[in-house]
């Protein structure tokens, strides 16, 4: 750490005359407005902050040991001459917003919320990051994000993340004011999460075949409940995914009966095995259904997200067009296909999470087959169809991006690189940005991960991402980003210890 703070140091000298200082603050805050004096943090600064405001203060309190070296004292009473104050205000309209006020005298934050409180304090965190000892130029930082949505996926099933790695990079995302975490927990590769009703979903479908020498494992309910509250301190929602109706073969590797014809696949790799399964859930049988509610209850008890992913990507449909069940439900609906039959397996699925009032996300071709009731979420995905996220968005859906083109951040650099996420601008043309819940990142790990690995694709994309997702095209400015960017990496690598990957659009020492 100490490395890294004479760095700061040294890179501050040369880069921070303090009159041309280039904030680096990423993501971009709405307003800045630059005031005359400064604010210098002293050995006896105080953050002073309502009881309900405690873990934020104390997590910053925590991070300035990287920062400036030392922890500041939370507490609840005292002035605000030369301390920094938190405080709740009704006045403050924007749900996630804050105002930020520094003056020579005091630091002052201010949100309706405890989410605007923690954006206000990581503002202060990146100022500080190229402060110079400590001293912050006085200014008024007015700011909320332009999308409620700001996440990153991460595929915990082909390749299992540890609970700590979760946590690690809730921490990563957070400081950067991205407030999803969307967990893909079962697909073909692994079921990752303890079902009490169903055992055998984690028993069997944990694990690969004996013959694959791969890591399974799976998170308790216990260790849920463990991320859930980690998570709200950083005001992260996780957002659970279980793949419905296909890349289900784990769970049907444990009960064989999920299926059409009651087979048992082998839970292969993803590169040994078959990279789409033909073993889908079964949409015929009513035992299915049963099921899928019993694993859902438990979800929904688990996670206080109001948004439940079910998956819905491909699907290959050949067992539904050789299944008596499937195929008497279509004659019995009047169904002319299956994709049809899948958009009915989808609705119902829905029908049953908006009466727990939770509400239904799926892969973008839960919208096949056209019977769904319109309050699902969409999540697009197809980078090779996004007009259809116009068709969409125009007919009332709710929408969040994640396109193949911009988004995906398991593929290389030389496709999808750190300007390429920052350049991205989800509001296609035409559309009313309020039908735009958000933007996402994904990280598939079909391949075998390791967190060193896992870091270099996620980081410096998660910059751009950031600030794509938070700030308003009109105030995102490449050649403001690109240095503010570097300086971050610079704490990413030392301080955090993160494998940055280099990327060619990003210069850093
Ligand atoms: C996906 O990438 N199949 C959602
Ligand atoms: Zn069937």
């Amino acid at each position: 750490m100490k490395r890294f703070l004479l760095f700061l140091v040294i890179i501050c000298c040369i880069a921070g005359n303090s009159k041309s200082q280039n904030f680096s603050i990423i993501p971009q805050p709405q307003k800045v407005g630059i005031l005359e004096g400064e604010f210098v943090f002293k050995p006896e600064t105080k953050i002073i902050a309502p009881l309900s405001l405690n873990t934020a203060a104390e997590l910053f309190s925590e991070e300035m040991k990287d920062i400036i070296g030392r922890k500041i004292t939370v507490t609840s009473k005292g002035n605000s001459s030369g301390n920094i104050v938190l405080r709740i205000e009704k006045t403050v309209s924007k749900p996630e917003g804050y105002e930020l006020n520094i003056s020579s005298g005091s630091i002052r934050v201010t949100a309706s919320t405890g989410a605007g409180i923690f954006y206000g304090l990581q503002t202060i965190k990146q100022l500080l990051i190229c402060s110079e000892n400590g001293v912050l130029k006085a200014m008024t930082i007015t700011d909320s994000p332009r999308f409620e949505w700001r996440g990153v996926m991460l595929d915990v099933s082909r390749t299992f993340m540890p609970l700590n790695l979760v946590k690690r990079y809730i921490d990563l995302f957070s400081q950067y004011k991205l407030n999803v975490v969307h967990l893909h927990l079962t697909d073909d590769q692994g079921w990752r999460i303890e079902i009490k009703k169903y055992p055998l979903l984690t028993e069997i479908g944990s694990k690969f075949d004996p013959e694959f020498n791969r890591m399974g494992g799976y998170y308790s309910q216990d260790e849920i409940r463990e991320l859930v509250i980690y998570a709200k301190a950083r005001n992260v929602m996780l957002v659970p995914e279980i793949e419905l109706p296909g890349h289900a073969s784990a769970a049907i590797a444990s009960y064989p009966e999920l299926s059409c014809e009651n087979v048992r696949p082998v839970i292969h790799t993803f590169l040994e095995g078959k990279s789409i399964h033909e073993e889908i859930f079964c949409a015929g049988k009513e035992s299915t259904y049963v099921m899928i509610f019993g694993i859902l209850d438990e979800l929904c008890e688990l996670f206080p997200s109001p948004y439940i992913h079910i998956g819905g990507d491909e699907a290959p449909k050949a067992m539904w067009k050789r299944c008596p069940y499937c195929q008497k439900t279509m004659k019995d609906n009047n169904l002319s296909n299956e994709e049809e039959l899948q958009s009915l397996f989808v609705k119902r699925i829905g029908d049953y999470l908006r009466s727990k009032n939770k509400t239904l996300v799926g892969w973008d071709e839960i919208i096949e087959g056209g019977k769904l009731s319109g309050d699902e979420v969409l999540m697009f995905w197809r980078g090779w169809k996004l007009s259809e996220v116009e068709k969409e968005v125009k007919s009332g859906f709710r929408v969040v991006c994640t396109p193949t083109t911009h988004c995906y951040f398991d593929y290389p650099y030389d496709k999808i690189n750190t300007r390429t996420i920052y350049d991205y601008e989800p509001v296609r043309p035409g559309t009313s940005e309020k039908n735009y819940l958000g933007v996402q990142a994904n990280f598939w790990s079909h391949i075998d991960r390791s967190e060193h690995n896992i870091d270099k694709q996620l980081f410096p994309r998660v910059l751009g991402l950031a600030e794509t997702a938070w700030s308003k095209p009109e105030n995102k400015n490449w050649d403001r980003f690109k240095p503010a960017a570097a300086k971050n990496i610079i704490y990413l690598k030392k301080a955090q210890n993160v494998n940055v990957f280099r990327d060619n659009f990003i210069e850093f020492p």
